[in-house]
């Protein structure tokens, strides 16, 4: 087993393993190919009940990088049933427990179904988990227009269409050495275009990489 870069008790690691291969398991049965087409009442219908959490190896990957920068306050776009969002609030709360401060994720989800079963995982998760999130239920583009404080990294897990508003929403609010994380940016190519042709604009304030995981995980850096 390769090392994992996180700092957690072994009934949260039981749990997110649990939580991943749930996901997986509903993942495989999905057809892909024949989906309609996102922000769609018909393909919200076929998503109220799905996890799609953001792979394992990623969300590793996201803890690690917000230790390392040492983030306070998180976005994540796309909550669903709240597996990527304990990694997120594991790393704040550490994050802020180290500097005897206070940190927050804002977790967003529209479907109060799924923001449900979201808040019932983080209280499975623990008090450190369930204590720094504040979850915004109803659609993002309201949610997240006010009270957000200085952002240090937004994880966009999000249907593709969504991703420049959220960007643009929340772009005043980024501190500069802020870091974007967006999934599934190679095999959902097509949806990021207008979010790439943003960024890659000379003197956006964005540069972005793209990390060899599955289905592309883009790293955007507010300069
Ligand atoms: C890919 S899933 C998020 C998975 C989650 N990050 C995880 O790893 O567990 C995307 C979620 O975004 C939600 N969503 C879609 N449109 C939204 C909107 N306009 N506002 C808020 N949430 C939305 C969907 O209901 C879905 O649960």
């Amino acid at each position: 087993m390769p090392p994992s870069p996180l700092i957690a008790s072994s009934d949260l690691h039981t749990l997110l393993q649990n939580l991943h291969s749930q996901s997986l398991a509903q993942e495989s049965k999905v057809d892909w190919n024949t989906l309609p087409k996102q922000c769609t009442d018909e393909f919200d219908d076929i998503m109220r009940d799905k996890f799609i959490a953001l792979d394992q190896d990623k969300c590793e990957l996201i803890y690690h990088v917000l230790r390392s920068i040492n983030a306070k306050t998180v976005v994540e776009a796309g909550t669903s049933f709240g597996v990527s969002t304990i990694y997120l609030a594991l790393a704040v709360a550490q994050n802020a427990a180290r500097d005897s401060t206070k940190g927050r994720v804002i977790a967003t989800e529209k479907e109060p179904s799924k923001a449900c079963v979201a808040q019932e995982n983080w209280e499975k998760a623990g008090k450190e988990i369930a204590g720094v999130i504040d979850l915004r239920i109803g659609d993002l583009k309201e949610t997240l227009t006010k009270d957000l404080g200085t952002i240090d990294f937004l994880l966009l897990d999000i249907w593709t269409p969504l991703a420049l508003p959220v960007v643009e929403l929340i772009q005043p609010y980024l501190k500069h050495g802020a870091v974007i994380m967006a999934d599934n940016t190679l095999k959902a190519g097509a949806g990021y275009e207008n979010l790439f042709a943003y960024v890659d604009t000379p003197n956006s304030g964005f540069r972005r990489v793209t990390l060899p995981y599955a289905g592309g995980l883009d790293m955007i850096v507010y300069q």
